[in-house]
Order: structure tokens, then C-alpha cells, then sequence
């Protein structure tokens, strides 16, 4: 994955290769963020409270429209191609016939979904590279989803409103691809505000951005540990949080998700539930909490507490929802070790990844330094650690016009 210098340089760069590759311009430019997820992790199936941001890393496609109803796309970071039908998406197959490749399962389903529900999927010339690593936690699969779904709203003409269009591209995503995930990703990228942490209620819907504390810098430390099995693990969580709620309405008939149990009604019950299942729900009943909780802190101003719950979170996700890697749990225990660090977890799915720090603006150099260096000497791996910045969900823009 190239590291680019400016946006304004990517985009010039872009805008040649398309230009040489398709020998016309592009007509427009979507960009959608990746994201981090602060606290809150595998709580959005479960209709819980999440507080992510976008980050300033991302997917920038270039396109235009085609008269044909075909995807022509390139992923420049992957120096590949594809090329597919419009009509008859739901086989999945290439021109040639040929199974399309995963990445190219993001766009399909999108077009796919949004043709279902009746908008207008233009045929369509694409070019596209990401800042966002593959695989690591970030939500580079749902910047593309988003960033794509953004590209079809722009050439076709139709609009939606931003959390809409994460749904719709969730959909895509569960129905298509196959992964059972919730909204967090999605939603992150699409609505996004610059310089604000997202505070969001996957029951009712509703959201509205924070600012974070001044003081306190997100920093992301990548493993380098590619995650594996994430899939299959990630679905058999969401099936035991089903049977978790299946249990517990036993005890209360009216409970629809693992968010209608508070920790007190919780510790009242859990001895009746089975090991796996106990340890699953504590995981979320108390993360939901502590989403809860870390809103008090961002409004007070203490910073102390709200580190204190993200190593909460990072311990409950190691031993009560095991999602946790030893690579991870050692970021996290030597973060918590460098001064300045207040807090740190693992973020996204887990299995391997990234972890999310909160470090204190002066101390972000050393702790990047002390933190690479420890991990390197610990694992021979030379982990990414690097500071992100909140920034604003995806967009879309005209080229060609200034
Ligand atoms: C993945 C999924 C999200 C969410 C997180 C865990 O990123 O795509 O929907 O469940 O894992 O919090």
C-alpha cells in the first residue's frame, strides 16, 4: 500500500492513469474513510452503543459512466481488473464467466442491492487505491462499499441520505459477500465527521458526533498479524449472542437483544446460563455499559476514566469474548507501560489487527518510538504505529470543472 504525500498529488496521479488506461477523463472522484472503532466492539449486532471515528485513511475512486451496463474496475494497490455485467449480478461471475475475486464481491453487491431497491446502476469505468491496510481491523471493505456506493448515487443521479446508504451497503455486504457484520463499519464511513468522535445507537438509530479531549491523540498500532478465520469466528459470536437472548427470555419474555439486559439483571441471571454463553453476553452487557460511561467521562473531561474502560474493553474481549491475539494483548500491556498512554484495546473484529490508543499529544513520539521498538525486538515484526485525525464521511466530487 503506497503512502501518498497529498491528497491533491494522489488525485493528479489518479486522474493520468485513468485518463491513460480508459482514454477519456474521469468525470468524478468518491473518497470514503476507513475507520477506527473506539470503544464498542461487537456490540453493533447486538443492538448496542458504539464510539467510532472515520480516519484520515481511505479509498479514492475515480469513474465514469459507460452507455453499457457493464463494471469495468481496477484496483491500482492490487494491480488488478475486472470486468462484470450489471444484469445478472447474483451469479457473481465475471464476463468471461470466471468467479469474480473477492474484492470485486464489495462493488457487485452494492450494485446489486441498490438495484433492488430500484435505483438506477449506471454502467460504469472505475479506478481505485486505498490508504487503508487490507485486513487489519480498519474497514477497508466498507470504505469500498461506501466509497462505490457513492460513485453509483453520483452517476446515476439519485440520492440518499448517508446512513441510509450504509445500510444499504451492510446489506451488501451480509446478503452478498457473506459476512454477518452490523452497521459500525459502514456507518463510520459514510458519516463520518471531521474532528469529532461518533457516538451511535445501533437500536434506535440515532447518532451525533463529540468532540474528543483536547489533550488526547488516537494512535493505531498495527500487529501486522494478518487475521485469520475472522469470518467464521465473528458468525459463531453472533449465533451465541442469539442463543444467549433465546435463554434469557426465559427470564424475560420481553428481551429482544442483549441490549435490553442491564449488568445488574445480568449478574442476577448468568449463573443459569452455560460457560460459552455466560462469557459471551458479559462481554457485551458490559461493553454496552461502558460505551454508557465513557460519554459521562468525554462530557467530564476525564480522560482517566475513559482510558480505564478501554483496557476494560480490551480484557473483556480477551478472556470473556476471546477475540484477542498475544500480539495484541502485548501492544496492549507495553502501551499501558509507556507514560502518556491512558488508553488502549484491541479494535475492530480482533483475531489480529490493530489495537487503538489514546496518548497525550506530547508523548505520542515516544510512545510510538518505545512501542515499535519493544514489539520488534519481541516479535521480529516491524509493527505500523501512526496517528489518525477524525475526518469527514465519504463524498463524492465533479472533476474537470475548475
Ligand atoms: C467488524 C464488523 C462490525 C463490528 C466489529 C466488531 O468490524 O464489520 O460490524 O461487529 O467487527 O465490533
Amino acid at each position: 500500500m503506497n503512502e501518498l504525500n497529498t491528497i491533491g498529488e494522489a488525485k493528479v496521479n489518479l486522474e493520468a492513469k485513468f485518463l491513460q488506461k480508459f482514454q477519456a477523463p474521469a468525470e468524478i472522484c468518491a473518497r470514503a474513510p476507513g475507520r477506527v472503532n473506539i470503544l464498542g466492539e461487537h456490540v453493533d449486532y447486538n443492538q448496542g452503543v458504539v464510539m467510532p471515528m472515520a480516519i484520515d485513511r481511505e479509498v479514492t475512486i475515480l469513474a465514469k459512466k459507460v452507455d453499457r451496463p457493464v463494471a469495468r474496475l481496477i484496483a491500482l494497490d492490487l494491480n488488478e481488473e475486472v470486468e462484470f455485467s450489471l444484469q445478472g449480478l447474483e451469479q457473481k461471475k465475471d464476463v468471461t464467466g470466471k468467479g469474480l475475486p473477492r474484492w470485486a464481491l464489495y462493488p457487485a453487491g452494492v450494485a446489486h442491492v441498490l438495484q433492488l431497491k430500484g435505483l438506477l446502476v449506471t454502467g460504469v469505468e472505475a479506478m481505485f487505491q486505498s490508504t487503508i491496510s487490507i485486513g487489519s481491523g480498519l474497514s477497508s471493505s466498507a470504505a469500498l462499499e461506501v466509497g462505490f456506493a457513492m460513485v453509483w448515487s453520483a452517476l446515476g443521479g439519485w440520492n440518499e441520505d448517508p446512513l441510509t446508504l450504509a445500510q444499504d451497503c451492510q446489506r451488501a455486504e451480509n446478503e452478498y459477500v457473506g459476512v454477518s457484520c452490523g452497521l459500525l463499519d459502514q456507518f463510520s464511513s459514510a458519516c463520518g465527521v471531521k474532528d469529532h468522535i461518533l457516538f451511535f445507537d445501533t437500536r434506535s438509530l440515532q447518532w451525533k458526533a463529540l468532540p474528543f479531549f483536547t489533550d488526547m491523540q488516537i494512535v493505531i498500532a498495527d500487529s501486522k498479524v494478518e487475521r485469520s478465520l475472522t469470518s467464521s469466528q465473528y458468525n459463531r459470536r453472533r449465533v451465541t449472542c442469539e442463543q444467549a437472548v433465546e435463554l434469557l427470555r426465559k427470564f424475560n419474555p420481553e428481551i429482544q437483544s442483549l441490549r435490553d439486559i442491564s449488568p445488574v439483571e445480568f449478574a442476577a441471571y448468568s449463573e443459569y446460563l452455560p460457560e460459552e454463553i455466560r462469557k459471551r453476553s458479559e462481554h457485551v452487557i458490559k461493553e454496552i455499559a461502558r460505551v454508557f460511561s465513557a460519554v459521562t467521562a468525554l462530557q467530564r473531561n476525564d480522560y482517566r476514566s475513559f482510558g480505564a474502560l478501554m483496557y476494560a474493553s480490551h480484557y473483556s474481549l480477551r478472556d470473556y469474548y476471546e477475540v484477542s491475539h498475544p500480539n495484541l494483548d502485548f501492544l496492549v500491556e507495553q502501551a499501558h507501560a509507556i507514560p502518556g498512554c491512558y488508553g488502549a484495546r484491541l479494535t475492530g473484529a480482533g483475531f489480529g489487527g490493530c489495537t487503538v490508543n489514546m496518548v497525550e499529544k506530547e508523548a505520542v513520539d515516544q510512545f510510538i518510538e518505545k512501542l515499535s521498538n519493544v514489539y520488534r525486538v519481541h516479535f521480529g515484526i516491524e509493527p505500523a504505529i501512526f496517528r489518525v485525525k477524525a475526518s469527514q464521511g465519504a463524498y463524492w466530487e465533479k472533476l474537470g470543472t475548475d
